[in-house]
């Protein structure tokens, strides 16, 4: 079943390739299929990026063996998360090349200013997963690019979707968009508010689960006795 799980995930990036060639075939490798295509690949990832993002929350809160699967992989759910999104990157040059002499108006200066330093801060995250370059990164460091890179994306996938559901052309209809961003919405308030119980800044009577208190302090004593 685990391996099962992992083949899964393993599947996202392919799936994202094969997902981008099929909608470039079926809309032509003009300007609309590019188009198309970077919202099916930014969609694609987003899966793995939910998964990496609420792996350590869900785990606070189940302490289930789904969880507790989902938080010893999440280094490698976080990989396929950048090496689906480098398709995403891939797209974006090639809707320049194909939009040359002029520059395409769906890439205004936001998506550069916010888009880009999230499209690098990924290849960064992605980079340091692989166990021989971690290794040389000291585990400060480590933590600290990794969270502000997971807050940094999940503030891009939900400005993108919202700035999409209202304003971008072609419109599309709302379900589109309100799922997704109802998902972001809800993995954030989750994350943070499991975050602030874990560092007891709660008092008991707001405790989100009954039991989530007296776990995260065995869990914590746990952690330190094994560090
Ligand atoms: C971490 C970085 C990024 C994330 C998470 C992200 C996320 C997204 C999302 C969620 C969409 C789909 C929007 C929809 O469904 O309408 C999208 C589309 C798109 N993105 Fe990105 N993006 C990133 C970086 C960039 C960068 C750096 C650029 C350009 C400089 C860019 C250009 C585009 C374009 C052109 C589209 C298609 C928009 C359309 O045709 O309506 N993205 N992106």
């Amino acid at each position: 079943m685990a391996r099962l799980g992992l083949l899964l995930v393993q599947m996202i990036a392919p799936l994202t390739v094969v997902i981008a060639g099929l909608t470039l075939l079926a809309l032509g490798f003009g300007e609309t299929g590019t188009r198309e295509a970077l919202r099916a690949t930014a969609r694609i990832s987003l899966v793995a990026f939910v998964l990496a993002f609420m792996a350590r929350p869900v785990h606070d809160l189940t302490s289930s063996a789904f969880s507790a699967w989902l938080l010893r992989n999440r280094s490698l759910i976080g990989m396929c998360f950048g090496f689906s999104l480098t398709a995403h990157l891939l797209l974006i040059s090639w809707l320049i090349v194909v939009r040359h002499p002029d520059w395409p108006e769906v890439i205004g200066p936001l998506d550069i200013a916010i888009g880009g330093p999230g499209l690098l801060i990924v290849m960064a995250m992605t980079i340091t997963s692989f166990p021989r370059v971690r290794r040389k990164v000291s585990a400060s460091s480590w933590k600290r690019l990794h969270t502000i890179g997971l807050y940094l994306v999940w503030f891009i996938y939900t400005a993108c979707l919202v700035s999409s559901f209202v304003e971008k052309s072609p419109p599309y209809p709302a379900w589109h968009y309100t799922p997704l961003i109802g998902v972001l919405i809800l993995a954030m308030l989750i994350r943070v508010l499991v975050a602030i119980q874990r560092r007891s800044m709660l008092p008991t009577t707001w405790t989100i689960h009954p039991c989530l208190r007296t776990r995260l302090r065995l869990q914590r004593q746990r952690e330190t006795a094994e560090s």
